[in-house]
C-alpha cells in the first residue's frame, strides 16, 4: 500500500506486540505507541500466566511490563508511551524515581506522567532531566495549559493526552477538547504535542486528522475499521457530527503562568488513575 499522505502521526494504542505487528503490516508504518497499566494487563499472556501460574509478584510484573515495551520497540522506532504506576499518594521525587528507570528500557520512551498537582511538579523535574514525556488524562483546557508551561524548556517535544471518549462518556463533546488545546497552543512555542487519546470510533480519528491533531493513538479495533474501509481520510466537506454530546466551549486561557496557578483539578483524572492502579493491582499477589 502507498504510504499514506497524513500530517498527523498514528500511534497505536495498546499493550500487545503482536497487534504492533499486525497495525504496521496493515498501514504499512506505525508512527509509535501509547500503553497504559489497564492495556498492559489485557495483554493476553497476563491471562495465560495468571492461569498457568498464578499472579506476578510487583517485580515480576514490572519486568513484564518492560518486556512487552521492548518487543514493541523492535517494530517501530517512533516514540513509545510507557506510564508510571501513580496513585494518589504517589510523590513527584517516587514519580521521577520510575521515570529515570523507565526511559533506560528503549531508546524510544517517553513517560506518561498523570496531570495532578505531583504528576506536574514530576514532569518539572523530569523536564530538567531530558526525559521525554506524555502527560496524560487530560480532561480540560487549563490542565493543558499546566503542562505546557511546567514543561517549557524541553529538549524534545512534549505530549498531552486529551481522553476524547471518556469525555463523551460523560455526554461531553470530547473532541471540542482537543479543538479547544490546538488553538490555545497557536499562541504558543510548540514545544508540546497534542495526542488526541481514548479514540473510540472512527469519526473520532477522522475529525482528529481533520483538525490536524499532530498525535492520534488509535485503538487495534479501530484501525481495523479503518483498514476495511480503505484507510478512507476526510474530505473537505467532512464534518464530525457530536449527536447530543454537549459543547465544551473554548477558555481564553493564557500560557503565562506558573504551572502551579492553574486549576488542574478534575474528577475523571482522580478516576482515571484509580482505575489504572486497580487494574495494575489486579493482577499482582
Ligand atoms: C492512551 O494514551 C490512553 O491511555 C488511552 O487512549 C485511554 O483510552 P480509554 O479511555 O479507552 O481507556
Amino acid at each position: 500500500m502507498e504510504k499514506l499522505k497524513l500530517s498527523s502521526k498514528i500511534f497505536l494504542d495498546g499493550g500487545n506486540p503482536e497487534e504492533t505487528k499486525e497495525v504496521k503490516n496493515l498501514l504499512g508504518f506505525i508512527d509509535g505507541q501509547t500503553t497504559n497499566p489497564t492495556l498492559i494487563t489485557q495483554n493476553p499472556e497476563v491471562r495465560e500466566r495468571i492461569e498457568k501460574r498464578g499472579k506476578f509478584n510487583k517485580k515480576e510484573a514490572y519486568l513484564f511490563y518492560k518486556d512487552v515495551i521492548g518487543k514493541i520497540a523492535k517494530i517501530t522506532s517512533g516514540p513509545i508511551s510507557i506510564e508510571v504506576y501513580a496513585d494518589k499518594n504517589t510523590k513527584a521525587g517516587e514519580m521521577l524515581r520510575e521515570a529515570k528507570e523507565m526511559v533506560k528500557w528503549i531508546p524510544n520512551a517517553y513517560i506518561k506522567l498523570p496531570i495532578t498537582k505531583e504528576g506536574l511538579k514530576a514532569a518539572r523535574l523530569a523536564t530538567r532531566e531530558a526525559i521525554p514525556l506524555n502527560l496524560t488524562l487530560c480532561f480540560s483546557q487549563e490542565q493543558a495549559a499546566a503542562v505546557y508551561t511546567a514543561t517549557k524548556g524541553a529538549k524534545k517535544p512534549v505530549f498531552v493526552s486529551p481522553f476524547i471518549g471518556r469525555l463523551d462518556d460523560r455526554g461531553k463533546n470530547g473532541m471540542n477538547l482537543v479543538e479547544n488545546i490546538l488553538k490555545m497552543y497557536q499562541k504558543g512555542d510548540d514545544h508540546v504535542l497534542c495526542l488526541t487519546a481514548s479514540v473510540r470510533n472512527l469519526n473520532h480519528l477522522l475529525w482528529a486528522i481533520k483538525i490536524g491533531s499532530p498525535l492520534i493513538t488509535v485503538p487495534f479495533k479501530i484501525i481495523k475499521e479503518w483498514a476495511k474501509k480503505n484507510f478512507i481520510l476526510p474530505d473537505k466537506n467532512f464534518v464530525y457530527n457530536p449527536s447530543n454530546l454537549k459543547l465544551v466551549p473554548y477558555q481564553e486561557i493564557s500560557l503565562d503562568k506558573d504551572w502551579s496557578d492553574y486549576n488542574i483539578n478534575h474528577d475523571l483524572t482522580d478516576i482515571g488513575i484509580k482505575r489504572f492502579c486497580a487494574d495494575w493491582k489486579a493482577i499482582i499477589k
